[in-house]
């Protein structure tokens, strides 16, 4: 399987709201936390054109066969206000298709990210949030070089009440 990975165009539109459209079925099947906010494919189009005009942030898709498999977006986004440095890069989305999976897809997309990444002076790091109970994504961004690093909690206002607990 041979993946070439280039950058995103608007032609990639359709193609992109499909695979986009799976990453968040697969994200609320890991986890029912998870509900995805009904998006028509007109506004998903929309956003991707403000996106592509937004030079702080980047989309690469990954094709094998003119087809595409998978892709990656993320941009530079500001750190907390009392921690440097300050920005990093984030991914907001990385998805590759079944039945192209460990072939070295993912590991071409987050490459041709971390290149454009790098471009940007004064940033140097990743941070973005995962989801805890998806193991497979979990062991992905290990073998990328991701280690944990801030946690993020979740629990219902009842557990404010001491109800849960007793
Ligand atoms: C995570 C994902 C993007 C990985 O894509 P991929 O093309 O299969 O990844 P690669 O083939 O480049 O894998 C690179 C390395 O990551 C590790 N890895 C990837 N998927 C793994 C899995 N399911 N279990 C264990 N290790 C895994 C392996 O070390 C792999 O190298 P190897 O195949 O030589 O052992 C893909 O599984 C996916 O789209 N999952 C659903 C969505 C998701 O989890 N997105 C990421 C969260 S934002």
């Amino acid at each position: 399987m041979t993946v070439r990975v280039r950058p995103a165009q608007p032609s990639d539109g359709p193609a992109l709201f499909a695979a986009w459209s799976n990453l968040r079925a697969h994200n609320s099947s890991i986890d029912r936390r998870i509900i995805p906010a009904p998006v028509s494919e007109q506004e998903f189009f929309e956003g991707l054109t403000e996106v592509f005009q937004r030079r702080a942030s980047a989309t690469f898709v990954a094709e094998v066969d003119g087809r595409l498999a998978g892709f990656i977006s993320g941009g530079i986004e500001a750190s907390q206000p009392d921690r440097l440095p300050e920005r990093h890069a984030t991914i907001g989305y990385l998805y590759v298709e079944p039945s192209c999976r460990r072939q070295g897809a993912g590991r071409d997309l987050f490459g041709a990210f971390t290149r454009w990444a790098a471009s940007y002076e004064g940033v140097a790091h990743f941070e973005m949030p995962v989801l805890a109970l998806d193991t497979g994504a979990e062991q992905f961004w290990k073998a990328m070089g991701f280690t944990p690093f801030i946690q993020r909690l979740w629990a219902p206002l009842s557990a404010g009440d001491g109800r849960d607990r007793e």
